[in-house]
């Protein structure tokens, strides 16, 4: 039988990834896919620069619409980036009825409504198993393996380089612009790093995660979204006092009427699975009623480990050409027709215990003061420790944790709090995530 023709957009780390692991497993792939795969077309900005992948026999263009547009290229595998450019790009290569793999998580987080009815009318596949926890098979688990469950939550630690510089924090003492320079020449960052440290590439992991968990349209728009910039050593040296680990962790959960989406910076007990995930690893952990929880774990990032996934669509594409598409997993992995939209909740609602940190005047009665306020609105103290007066001025640092609140509650008894004059700048604070459903 022929082979499958490949037409490739970005010859960047995924890109060079992929030529590779395509050329290295061509025997295995094929015998998995029933058909031989070949590299027919790439494009890339400057073909001139050396390629980290043997690039014999591949005709390189600059235009990347010339890849999408040949009429040899029956597949679209986009490795390019950025959600302006790779929207035109695979709505031109939907429109002329070819299927498209991409590990580009912006686009879909942004255009995957757009491009999966596109797709659907067209009745080509588009495949992204890549855009989200780069080598986990994660997409796949929850749309297929746990099609049989009511997913009631999600919780992972999503993007490789926010998790390496954490880490690197953590156990190293490391400073947070050296460990970024590092996982940017690692080629696990994004072209602008700060989409991993602000948290937007981990928003848009979420969305796509929400959406074949829940049935839920794609609404990147609607996720609570912090990064870690603000985590600081000291936040990291308190937590760790007090048994936890600081990871950032994207969240999807029912929650009454709607579902909560968010990523952030949050506390995870320090014997908690997701504590333990160091490093540019991802996991991801999936509670359905069936099932209960589940955990994925694997390389988050990187040339080979990305490439992983993208061949895995490529592969059940090419299964899909022998097959009747009208019969594919569909998209998000319920039919179109039932996708249903849901509430996303406002952070007030959210309801979890916290870590907060402030600084107060070293003077007698405080503690009983910062209670009896959090008292008032019916807050517990879990634990609360005064550190040793530091600098001119002997203020004092008080760490604490508090039990489970409405987050709209605690809002409203922090501000009462803030405005005593023994508090002496802004109360710092973070979300505690439990998993132990
Ligand atoms: P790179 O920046 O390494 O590669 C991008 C490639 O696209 C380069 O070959 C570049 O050409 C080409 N390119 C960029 N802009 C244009 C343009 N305007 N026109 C034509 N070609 C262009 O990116 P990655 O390989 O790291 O990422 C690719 C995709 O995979 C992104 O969507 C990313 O989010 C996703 N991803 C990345 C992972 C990783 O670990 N890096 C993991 C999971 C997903 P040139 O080389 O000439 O500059
Ligand atoms: N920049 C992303 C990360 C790449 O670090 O997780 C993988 O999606």
């Amino acid at each position: 039988m022929e082979s499958v023709k490949i037409g490739l957009l970005g010859l960047g780390t995924v890109g060079a990834g992929t030529v590779n692991v395509l050329k290295r497993n061509a025997e295995e792939i094929e015998r998995r896919a029933g058909r031989s795969v070949e590299i027919v077309c790439a494009s890339a900005r400057d073909l001139n620069k050396p390629r980290a992948c043997d690039l014999d026999g591949v005709r390189l263009v600059a235009d990347p619409f010339e890849v999408v547009t040949a009429n040899d290229v029956e597949v679209v595998v986009e490795l390019i980036g950025g959600a302006s450019l790779s929207r035109e790009l695979v709505l031109k290569a939907i429109e002329q009825g070819k299927h498209v793999v991409t590990a580009n998580k912006a686009l879909i987080a942004l255009h995957g409504n757009e491009i999966f009815a596109a797709a659907q009318d067209r009745g080509v596949d588009v495949a992204f198993e890549a855009a989200v926890a780069g080598g986990i098979p994660i997409i796949k688990a929850i749309r297929e393996g746990l099609a049989g469950n009511r997913i009631e939550w999600l919780a992972g630690i999503i993007n490789g380089t926010g998790n390496f510089i954490l880490t690197e924090m953590q156990s190293e003492g490391r400073s947070f612009a050296d460990v970024l320079a590092e996982a940017q020449a690692l080629g696990y960052a994004e072209a602008d790093p700060t989409f991993d440290v602000e948290g937007i590439d981990a928003a848009h992991k979420l969305t796509i995660l929400a959406s074949i968990a829940f049935g839920m349209p794609l609404r990147f728009a609607d996720v609570e979204t912090q990064g870690i910039s603000a985590v600081t050593q000291e936040d990291v040296q308190y937590a760790e006092e007090l048994g936890y680990r600081i990871k950032h962790l994207g969240i999807a959960k029912r929650q009454g009427r709607g579902v909560e989406l968010r990523v952030q910076p949050v506390l995870v007990p320090e014997q908690a699975l997701l504590a333990n995930v160091n490093g540019v690893m991802n996991a991801v952990m999936v509670h359905g009623d069936a099932v209960g929880s589940t955990a994925y774990y694997g390389a988050g990032a990187g040339a080979e480990a990305t490439a992983s996934a993208v061949v895995a669509d490529i592969v059940d594409v090419v299964r899909l050409l022998t097959a009747d598409p009208g019969h594919k997993v569909p998209h998000l992995g319920f039919q179109p027709h039932a996708i249903n939209d849901l509430e996303v909740l406002p952070p007030s609602e959210i309801v979890c215990g916290h870590y907060i940190r402030m600084r107060v005047a070293d003077e007698s009665g405080v503690l009983a003061k910062i209670s009896g306020l959090l008292a008032e609105s019916d807050i517990n103290i879990d634990a609360i420790q005064q550190k040793e007066p530091e600098g001119p001025e002997d203020d004092v640092t008080v760490v604490m944790l508090t039990d489970e609140v409405r987050e709209g509650d605690l809002a409203e008894a922090l501000s009462r709090i803030e405005s005593q004059s023994f508090v002496r700048n802004g109360i710092k604070r973070m979300r505690v995530a439990h998993f132990d459903h």
